[in-house]
């Protein structure tokens, strides 16, 4: 066995917007998780930067309030030791010189300036990273979605942040790419001889990727307002899924070799735009409902401001146009307030092309592959078998299903865990290239100007359901239906 996690070299991580929600939510504990594994060498040095006056004590005890619970004290108090903070405003040019200066200390350390921010000061921050000339040696700038609100501005950030730091020392994270099941679909895919033969429309009728949330926009609804369901998960985590269930084979997992093929995969990804997002596309907006037992607020209520066009959920029809996908549809759906939070890939294979079995035998089902990212990781695979017994032939669908913390017995790392680490190693395999964010673009900005051309709001659905019904009709009216994996 190889271990199970390999060690790095000392580092200096900065966490520009340290008080945020994803830094106390997301990034501190998968850190914390990694320093309780022993991967975290002892002079290495989280900074957390935000506007906030805190001193060091005040930044950790924020820490400690969101972090403690499950954790042992003592290792809380020594990941502490090593987390400092300090206030800096990015458009502002007090404190930076005593900022450099204290990461100037550790000249051999790695740097990491991972930018948490809103997207419009990712601009302002290189621009100080490379005034103090923090840039130098092996640093590395790490990019939050989303970056832009379309094509032009994402290569605006691009550009501003190129003139900083090179395309090699950029990681523009999706942390979809870090979760288990997504790395999971290489291996499944590339080390079985077993589906690459029918990974292709020969044998697949479609797939299906759902990343359902049953939580609302909550207090984020300042950003999301602004984004939307197309632009927080489409445009990235969706796009990305679809890449690495449709890409080719690369010729190994070195970074570029990977992202090639992703990027072949959006180049190939058919237009929707005004011509056709009607039938191609629906989009939903929560309204009041019941969520997770409790009744909760509509979206336009929980803005604050009654009103709004954005929406919440997106279904959408996708279809690649090479030769392996030629004809494939790649269902698309994402919400908030859904029934359930579940992230699943569902690959449908095509019916057998004749059955041998009299009617009493019941229906011949698809088989279907599901990976499931979350709540519970793992894949399963839909067969038909006999019913067992006596009483005659009759058929039974059945899983074959395998959860990866019961065969493993161990509770899978969170998505961040892995690829922090991958940016202090400086590994961008899991990272998005700039080309392939220009190219997800390239492909929402038509449907967010046919939608804005068409001037429909989003149709409304409660609450605690999945969403429009027009959202059921877009799959049925081709003969299929959602997975429901209860059946
Ligand atoms: C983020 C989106 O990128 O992903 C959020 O901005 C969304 O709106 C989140 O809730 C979902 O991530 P996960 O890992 O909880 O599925």
């Amino acid at each position: 066995m190889s271990p199970s996690s390999l060690p790095v070299d000392p580092f200096d991580l900065v966490i520009f917007g340290g008080t945020g929600d994803l830094a106390v939510r997301k990034l501190l504990p998968a850190l914390f998780h990694r320093f309780v594994d022993g991967q975290i060498p002892a002079s290495s040095r989280i900074i957390g930067i935000a506007r906030e006056a805190l001193d060091d004590d005040g930044y950790r005890e924020l820490l400690r309030t969101s972090l403690s619970g499950t954790v042992d004290a003592t290792q809380l108090d020594a990941f502490l030791q090593q987390v400092a903070y300090r206030s800096l405003d990015a458009r502002k040019d007090e404190g930076w010189a005593d900022f450099a200066a204290l990461i100037k200390a550790q000249p051999d350390h790695v740097r990491v300036f991972y930018l948490s921010t809103s997207p419009e000061l990712f601009v302002d921050i290189c621009a100080r990273l490379g005034q103090y000339e923090l840039n130098k040696g092996a640093s590395r700038v790490v990019m939050e979605k989303p970056i832009g609100r379309d094509l032009a501005s994402a290569n605006q950030i691009n550009d501003a942040v190129g003139r900083v730091f090179d395309e090699s020392q950029t990681f523009r994270i999706d942390h979809y790419l870090g979760k288990e099941t997504v790395q999971n679909l290489l291996a499944l895919r590339f080390g079985n001889a077993l589906f690459e033969p029918l990974w292709n429309a020969g044998h697949i009728d479609h797939v299906q990727i759902t990343v359902a949330e049953t939580l609302g926009v909550g207090h984020r609804g300042a950003y999301y307002d602004r984004a939307g369901a197309l632009r927080d998960m489409v445009q990235n985590h969706m796009l990305q899924l679809l890449c690495m269930v449709a890409m080719e084979p690369p010729s190994s997992l070195a970074p570029d070799a990977v992202r090639d093929e992703k990027l072949k995969v959006l180049h190939s990804l058919k237009t929707i735009d005004d011509s056709n997002a009607a039938q191609l596309t629906v989009r939903g907006q929560y309204r009041a409902g019941v969520a997770e037992g409790a009744s909760v607020p509509g979206y336009p209520d929980e803005l604050g401001h009654g009103k709004s066009n954005t929406e919440t959920f997106v279904a959408l029809k996708a279809e690649i146009a090479n030769w392996r996908w030629a004809g494939v549809p790649f269902y698309l759906r994402t919400g908030k307030r859904l029934p359930n939070r579940v992230s699943e890939i569902v690959v449908a294979f095509k019916p057998v092309p004749h059955s041998i079995f009299d009617s009493a035998a019941g229906p011949l089902a698809q088989n279907r592959l599901v990976l499931r990212l979350q709540p519970d990781e793992g894949v399963k695979l839909w067969l038909t078998i006999k019913h067992p017994g006596p009483g005659g032939l009759r058929l039974r669908h059945v899983p074959l299903d395998m959860s990866f913390a019961e065969a493993f017995g161990v509770q899978q790392p969170d998505a961040y865990e892995r690829l922090l680490l991958d940016v202090v190693r400086g590994n961008p395999t899991l990272f998005m290239r700039r080309d392939e964010v220009e190219a997800a673009w390239r492909w929402a900005d038509p449907i967010l100007a046919a939608w804005a051309a068409s001037g429909e709001a989003p149709r409304p659905y409660a609450a605690g359901s999945w969403g429009p019904s027009a959202a059921v009709a877009l799959i049925e009216r081709d003969g299929r239906t959602w997975n429901d994996d209860s059946e």
